[in-house]
């Protein structure tokens, strides 16, 4: 490591309108160092990095690149600075190709020759190839996957010349094997001389990536810590404040009369003969790896997507379900895992966002006495903790966590029998994600059945009363989470016995 700082950045402060966002941080990064910065949602974490990356002017502080000051005036002017960075919500634009995207903006795209043309598809080849992935230049973006939208992110800030790259949540949507080819790309990258900057609510990836830790919490710096010197219980109080004790605060409520029972589902080429059941105060784990058909399995059921087959039965009456309406009018809510498209409207206040599923349903909600919207507003705002100044807030100057717990609130305000939980705690801190399985708790004890596709085997064995392992469309295994352990899932999820 270098002596003299890549990056000196010192009291920098940001307010929104209503928010402390930033209160005087501090944060240093070395060449060669990759230093994760940690802290609960809203925290301020992708504020100072949107500051760091002109996406955002601050309000007082400096910063220095290489022992230089610098103002950096706005996206563009950073990235001729060499920051690089990949945001946490994918910014890619859906209708062009992968190699139109990791090149967007670029003098090359204007002048497009043949040759420029060629030279741009080479280079975005070896790029995804350098990644592991086996994605084409030419694929629209909007069929890849999210965790192949995340991919082509990485590859569009991989393509720059970059002296810091910043991460925030890169490996939320990515599996296993993609993560680890991701870690080893940023410890090249970092061994080249890169600094980087890592955001990650994945603690266990701090401990195997990062040499030091920044803490922030609301808008403050905490400290900054060497890994190697820390522990997991340390960095979860300077984050909170407080200690935690369970990671899984699950809670076994009496379990009734199936809500949800799904036979012989099918859709051609995507879904193979589904039949399994949701029984009411239960919470059944759907594992399985990425393309496994969990997503397609939770639309289908939804009416998102068409089906070619079976029948879908709610608290024991067949449903008809042509549209998510009647999925909504039937009792089934889900929660999906692409907020920013399927979950959320960003443009809308957050108490838009949570009325907007209820449609006439405010009045038979059951968590609140009252049948007042603006009540049922801010009491889900209340009891989710959602971080807000208020419900009149756009949904998109929240947090990225905070913005998870306005799609729960959405789908609670609905009052479904059976909801459907697509990766619920997705880029959420670890408090959070003990409010999220509260919630869950909350929920089944009211006698709602819970179906929750997760890729984090922890959560899965943690949270559920019953494991269902999905391999290529097709239902693997369905057992009880006592019988169930890592190795046994991961062995149906590959598509063994
Ligand atoms: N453009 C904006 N307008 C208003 N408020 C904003 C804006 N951007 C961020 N905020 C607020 O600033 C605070 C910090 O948000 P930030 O996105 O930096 O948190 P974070 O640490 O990245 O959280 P997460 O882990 O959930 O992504 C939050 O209270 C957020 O609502
Ligand atoms: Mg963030």
């Amino acid at each position: 490591m270098n002596s003299k700082a890549l990056l000196e950045m010192k009291g920098i402060t940001k307010e929104f309108p209503g928010v402390k966002a930033l209160k005087g941080v501090d944060f240093s990064l070395e060449a060669g160092e990759i230093h994760a910065l940690l802290g609960e949602n809203g925290a301020g974490k992708s504020t100072l990095m949107k500051v760091l990356s002109g996406v955002y002017q601050k309000d007082a502080g400096s910063i220095e690149l290489d022992g230089q000051a610098v103002e950096i005036a706005d996206p563009r002017h950073a990235q001729a600075l060499g920051i690089g960075i990949i945001h946490q919500e994918l910014n890619l634009v859906p209708e062009l190709t992968v190699m139109e995207n990791i090149f967007l903006g670029r003098e090359l795209v204007m002048t497009l020759g043949f040759i420029e043309w060629k030279s741009m598809w080479k280079q975005a080849q070896e790029i995804l190839t350098r990644l592991g992935s086996g994605i084409a230049p030419d694929a629209i973006v909007s069929e890849l996957s999210i965790g192949e939208q995340q991919m082509v992110e990485i590859a569009k800030a991989l393509s720059y010349e970059t002296k810091i790259l910043i991460m925030d949540e890169p490996t939320a949507a990515l599996t296993g094997r993609e993560t680890e080819h991701l870690f080893s790309i940023i410890r090249q990258l970092a061994a080249a001389g890169v600094g980087i900057v890592y955001i990650s609510h994945r603690m266990e990836e701090l401990f195997a990536l990062s040499n030091r830790i920044t803490v922030m919490r609301d808008g403050a710096y905490i400290g900054t810590v060497k890994t190697i010197e820390t522990t997991f219980d340390q960095l979860v109080k300077m984050m909170v404040g407080r200690e935690m004790t369970v990671r899984f605060p699950k809670e076994t409520a009496p379990i009734g009369s199936e809500v949800l029972t799904v036979e012989n589902l099918v859709r051609k080429g995507v879904l193979h003969n589904i039949s399994f059941s949701v029984r009411a105060g239960e919470v059944v784990g759907v594992a399985g790896l990425m393309g496994a058909g969990r997503t397609e399995m939770a639309r289908a059921i939804f009416g998102a997507d068409p089906i070619d087959g079976g029948t879908i039965t709610v608290a024991g009456k067949k449903a008809t379900i042509s549209s998510p309406a009647d999925a909504i009018r039937a009792g089934i809510g889900l929660i999906t895992e692409d907020r920013k498209h399927q979950g959320l409207v960003l443009s809308l206040s957050v108490g838009e966002n949570i009325t907007m599923a209820a449609l006439d349903k405010v009045s038979t909600y059951t968590f609140v006495s009252g049948t007042d919207e603006q009540k049922l507003i801010s009491q889900q705002i209340d009891s989710l903790k959602i971080r807000t100044p208020g419900a009149e807030q756009l949904v998109k100057n929240l947090s990225g966590g905070n913005q998870q717990k306005v799609v729960i609130a959405k789908w609670l305000a609905t009052n479904p029998k059976v909801l459907i939980m697509d990766e619920p705690t997705r880029g959420v801190d670890v408090g959070a994600k003990a409010e999220i399985y509260q919630i869950m708790n909350m929920l089944t004890a009211s006698g709602v059945g819970i179906l929750m596709i997760s890729s984090e085997l922890p959560e899965i064995l943690g949270m559920s009363d019953r494991v269902l392992v999905m391999h290529q469309g097709k239902l693997m295994a369905d057992m009880p989470v006592d019988g169930a352990n890592q190795e046994k899932i991961m062995a149906y999820a590959a598509g063994g016995e």
